[in-house]
């Protein structure tokens, strides 16, 4: 239910007067006042009825890629006041992709919850999301569906593109690529380092088309962000101009009351999902938006990621699926350029709101593409078919694969039997965890042949807690001497946005939740359909289900103990990725802002 006002109308009661303005209680109501005075509000200020806008802010300096948030939140604060706004910002709990041990999977979640007392418990009437490394985005924007006050994200911006010996190098990809060239003894140590931090040239996140550039990408094409915002690089004067337009727009939204019920529906999780295939974006993207739909109650299966994605081409040429980088991507257009040519083709539901008051359509329609490089017309795209396959069998029940990225050598090794075109089978590795992984994987007595399949496990949400971006394994150094560059890689982990292997990954459930990967046995023979959409083991029911009893006489699947608190209480509330891997439970907070009993 939306109590829409026309744009301009100042609100009759904002929620920040139950606070500031409450004659019931005169003595709490003095209480707050006085501390918020405490840093410089004046008392004419907080009583004068005007919005309340948070800065959720997630730069710091643990948080390296969203740093620069740090320096906008002085223009977002002169786009609140502009607008007749107050402004207060608060931190975010850091999370930093790289830099988070384990892995920043893990606090996601932790953010979340976070941000959704930040917003629910103290007077704010609207806030801005600074969104920018890969978790920030997500975690913002569930936050935001589960309190439901009107927000508005701003990006961060992608650093400027990395170059080295004249070429692009750009996050994350160069060190896929840099740890063969170091395998293969064509880089030394220090050569290695040089090379990676060759693509880091500026603030700002990954610049790539990683989950970072993925989720504010979809940010935007969830209606969530300013138009055309997304994609400015960090350090541009555009990025500033932003900051301040952003900080504007969050006090019209508040008097408009346009909340992000009002945005986040069934079309606009569509329309995402239509602009991730056509970016090449990330695989953390259906666990990202599946997370943010069940925080908003609409319901998103991972399915429709095949039936609405997969058929969609790739349009934009960014590393890791292509050539480019964050700068040429925003130059070619951005977000609406790769919007126009989907309306092009009807396969944008244009009726969606945005955060500006207009529909996706009003403001992507005529949007055109400034380099053909970098962002293709939907007649000239780049590869067809370039949204996720989602897979199932006896291994699991749901797993992705982006089928964008299998290169041509991959597909005449295993995709060319003409018999047979859509399948491939071979003899199983399996590796419990990542550290199993890099402890074995150059053992020539463990037998990898071209014909192996690698299985990653124990590296779901449970089994390493958060999810470890891990399934992308390289092959033996032995095998890529012989120019073997990629094996099919299966696994109940993640992967970096920034990889290129076509790996199955997120399988749900996870072996630590005793999903059919639990037992799999190295040497087992596995047969991977695409044209069925299937990945089983050959093994009878019956084998299986000894297999399976006989592990739960064990204790079940083993997995180390947690380190901290929040790792032991995550694991025993958290779902899996088909589901968003949320905490199971707090998906019945709904537009909790709406049922706290205030103005
Ligand atoms: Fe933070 Fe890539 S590591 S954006
Ligand atoms: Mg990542």
């Amino acid at each position: 239910m939306t109590n829409r006002k026309s744009p301009g109308t100042p609100s009759a009661k904002l929620r920040s007067r139950a606070w500031f303005d409450n004659p019931d209680n005169i003595d709490m109501t003095s209480l707050y006042l006085e501390r918020y005075l405490n840093f410089g509000l004046s008392l004419e200020e907080l009583r004068s009825g005007k919005p309340i806008i948070g800065i959720a802010q997630t730069g710091s300096d643990l948080s390296p890629c969203n740093r620069h948030h740090l320096v906008l939140a002085e223009r977002i604060r002169e786009g609140i006041r502009e607008a007749g706004g107050i402004a207060i910002e608060f931190p975010v709990h850091p999370i930093q992709e790289t830099g988070k041990r384990p892995t920043a999977g893990l606090d996601r979640n932790l953010a979340y919850l976070a941000l959704v007392e930040a917003l629910y418990g103290y007077p704010i009437d609207g806030v801005v999301l600074t969104t920018g490394c890969d978790k920030t985005t997500p975690a913002l924007l569930m936050a935001a569906a589960t309190v439901n006050i009107p927000a508005i994200a701003l990006s961060v911006g992608p650093m400027l593109n990395g170059w080295h010996k004249g070429e692009r190098t750009g996050s994350g990809t160069i060190v896929w690529k840099g740890r063969e060239l170091l395998a293969a003894g064509e880089l030394d140590e220090e050569g290695f380092i040089k090379l990676v931090a060759s693509s880091a040239p500026s603030t700002g996140y990954c610049n790539t088309m990683g989950t970072a550039t993925t989720m504010n990408s979809l940010a935007e094409a969830l209606g969530m962000m300013l138009p055309g915002s997304a994609a400015i690089p960090a350090p541009y004067r555009d990025r500033q101009e932003c900051a301040y337009r952003t900080g504007k727009r969050a006090v019209e939204m508040v008097h408009e009351d346009l909340k992000p019920s009002d945005i986040l529906t069934l079309d606009a999780f569509h329309n995402a999902i239509a602009v991730n295939s056509a970016i090449g974006g990330s695989t953390n993207a259906p666990i990202h938006l599946a997370a943010i739909a069940r925080h908003m109650g609409v319901d998103l299966p991972l399915k429709d990621w095949e039936t609405i994605g997969h058929r969609i081409p790739l349009l934009v040429n960014l590393q890791p699926a292509g050539e480019y980088l964050g700068e040429d991507y925003y130059r070619a257009g951005g977000v609406p350029a790769v919007v126009a040519q989907l309306i092009g083709q009807g396969l944008i539901r244009e009726q969606a709101m945005t955060v500006n008051g207009r529909t996706i359509g009003d403001n992507c329609r005529d949007a055109t593409i400034e380099d053909d490089r970098v962002i293709k017309p939907f007649d000239e795209a780049l590869r067809k078919d370039a949204g996720f396959l989602v897979l199932s069998g006896n291994l699991f029940d749901a797993a992705i694969m982006k089928t964008s990225v299998i290169s041509d050598e991959f597909r005449d090794r295993y995709l060319s039997n003409p018999d047979d075109p859509d399948a491939f089978e071979g003899p199983a590795i399996v590796f419990d965890g990542p550290e199993d992984y890099h402890r074995r994987i150059d053992d020539p007595a463990l037998g990898i042949t071209r014909e192996t399949l690698m299985f990653m496990r124990g590296a779901g949400p449970i089994g390493y807690p958060g999810a470890a971006e891990v399934v992308n394994m390289r092959p033996p150094a032995y095998l890529i001497t012989e120019g073997v560059s990629a094996l099919p890689c299966i696994g109940d982990g993640r992967q970096s946005g920034t990889s290129g292997s076509p790996s199955i990954l997120n399988a749900s459930p996870e072996a630590a939740a005793m999903g059919g990967l639990a037992l799999l046995r190295t040497g087992d023979r596995v047969r991977i359909d695409l044209g069925k959409g299937t990945v089983n083991v050959l093994i009878s029911d019956e084998e299986l289900n000894e297999r399976r009893a006989a592990l739960k006489a064990q204790g079940g699947y083993p997995y180390p103990a947690s380190q901290t608190p929040w790792q032991e209480i995550q694991r025993n509330i958290v779902g899996q990725m088909n589901t968003g891997a949320i905490l199971e439970g707090a998906e019945k907070y709904q537009r909790i802002a709406q049922t706290m009993g205030l103005p």
